[in-house]
């Protein structure tokens, strides 16, 4: 009897000890109560989204959902990797309209924490692969001048009035293409109005012109959701298709080869970097030139459905090769506002002063419209 007791206690033992020693190796955590208790990003996946999103995020087919709104495909890497867990968070607790999209998607605000709705979204976020897409959350907020480091989907138009006599006003058109995980192609068309008044008149005569149409490629070469950090090499060609006698274009071809890095900092702050050379065909036409530009940024956001603001400020610095003209210094204040529920289209406002040299150079001020096509339509999501 008592070897069978006995027998019995330390079977018992052994299969209480064992279990929570495998346990104990495989992952520590578990054997914490608080941590049993609270569900996986996983377990409240599958109680809470499953029945749309299907168990494997691809999306449970319309016949069985019962609706025909087109469901999100998370194990796309293309799309899911661009999406930032702050932005898919504020889908799930305030519903689709939150970001411009169907009311089928439903609020889980009332019914899961902050917590839990971030640990889906991370879960959500395992579903896409292939990790050569860098994390949408180091595409930093686009500065006026300085060329970010995160491949865009995206078309802006961009205007800069500069104060000067006779007055001038340049535009730019930039259309930009990723091509897979990495790579990224732009067109840039630059247009615009100038006075061609001369000294001798009074009157104005503002003449519409072209200017150097550029190309552009960018390829990732380094990024880490953990360390906060993207690093890309780029090159920029520009053709002399401007008029230079109406002050647009610089009668040579231009290559500009850059270095972007861009880094999350705490607190919702950021800071991006540029370097580049200016390398002028001709340099009769215009001077070799190096450059290195640096913005320190900082997001808030209002409102339930969360608006980004993205106050910046840039510093710019250039230096001729050749010539005797010392640095030249400029302070850029600008800020980004998201203009829509979808926050896919935004705008930048600023000025860039000069730091030196004030008598010849006149402040710029300079707006830009931007929509990020990749996230929907222009008229979509407001
Ligand atoms: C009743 C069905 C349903 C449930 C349940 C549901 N969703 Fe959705 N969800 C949708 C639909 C439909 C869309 C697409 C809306 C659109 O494109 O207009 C969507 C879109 C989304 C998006 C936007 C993706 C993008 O395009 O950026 C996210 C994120 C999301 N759901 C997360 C969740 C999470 C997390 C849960 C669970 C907590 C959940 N959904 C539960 C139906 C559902």
């Amino acid at each position: 009897m008592i070897r069978h007791d006995e027998a019995n206690q330390a079977a018992l033992r052994t299969s209480r000890i064992l279990p929570a020693l495998l346990v104990f190796l495989l992952g520590g955590a578990n054997l914490c109560p608080a941590a049993a208790e609270t569900p996986s990003g996983r377990d409240l996946y599958r109680q809470n989204c499953m029945a749309c999103h299907g168990v494997d995020g691809t999306g449970a087919p319309a016949s069985m959902v019962g609706f025909d709104v087109p469901l999100p495909d998370f194990t796309d890497s293309s799309f899911a990797s661009r999406e930032t867990a702050g932005d898919w968070v504020v889908v799930a607790r305030e519903g689709g309209p939150a970001r411009g999209f169907s009311e089928i998607m439903p609020a889980f605000g009332d019914a899961l924490t902050e917590t839990e709705l971030l640990a889906i979204v991370n879960y959500v976020h395992t579903f896409y692969t292939d990790k050569r897409w860098a994390r949408g959350e180091l595409n930093l907020p686009r500065a006026l001048v300085t060329t970010k480091a995160f491949p865009e989907d995206e078309l802006v138009l961009s205007t800069g009035y500069r104060h000067e006599d006779p007055g001038k006003l340049s535009n730019k058109v930039i259309y930009e293409r990723r091509l897979g995980p990495h790579n990224q192609v732009e067109l840039i068309v630059p247009f615009g109005w100038a006075d061609q008044s001369s000294a001798a008149t009074n009157d104005t005569d503002w003449q519409s012109s072209i200017g150097d149409v550029g190309l552009a490629f960018k390829r990732v070469m380094f990024h880490s959701l953990e360390t906060g950090s993207i690093v890309s090499l780029g090159a920029e060609v520009f053709a002399p298709t401007g008029d230079k006698d109406r002050r647009f274009g610089s009668d040579t071809t231009v290559f500009e080869p850059y270095l972007a890095y861009g880094q999350l900092l705490p607190l919702e702050c950021f800071f991006q970097a540029q370097t580049g050379f200016i390398v002028p065909c001709d340099s009769q036409e215009r001077e070799d030139e190096v450059f290195w530009r640096g913005v320190l940024g900082h997001s808030f956001f209002t409102g339930a459905y969360e608006r980004a603001w993205s106050p910046m400020v840039e510093i710019l610095g250039s230096k001729k090769f050749t010539s005797r003209v010392r640095t030249q210094w400029d302070i850029v204040p600008q800020i980004q506002i998201n203009l829509n529920t979808r926050q896919h289209v935004r705008l930048g406002v600023g000025a860039r002063i000069p730091l030196n040299d004030k008598d010849t150079r006149k402040p710029e001020y300079i707006v830009y419209l931007l929509w990020d096509w990749f996230d929907g339509g222009f008229f979509e999501g407001w």
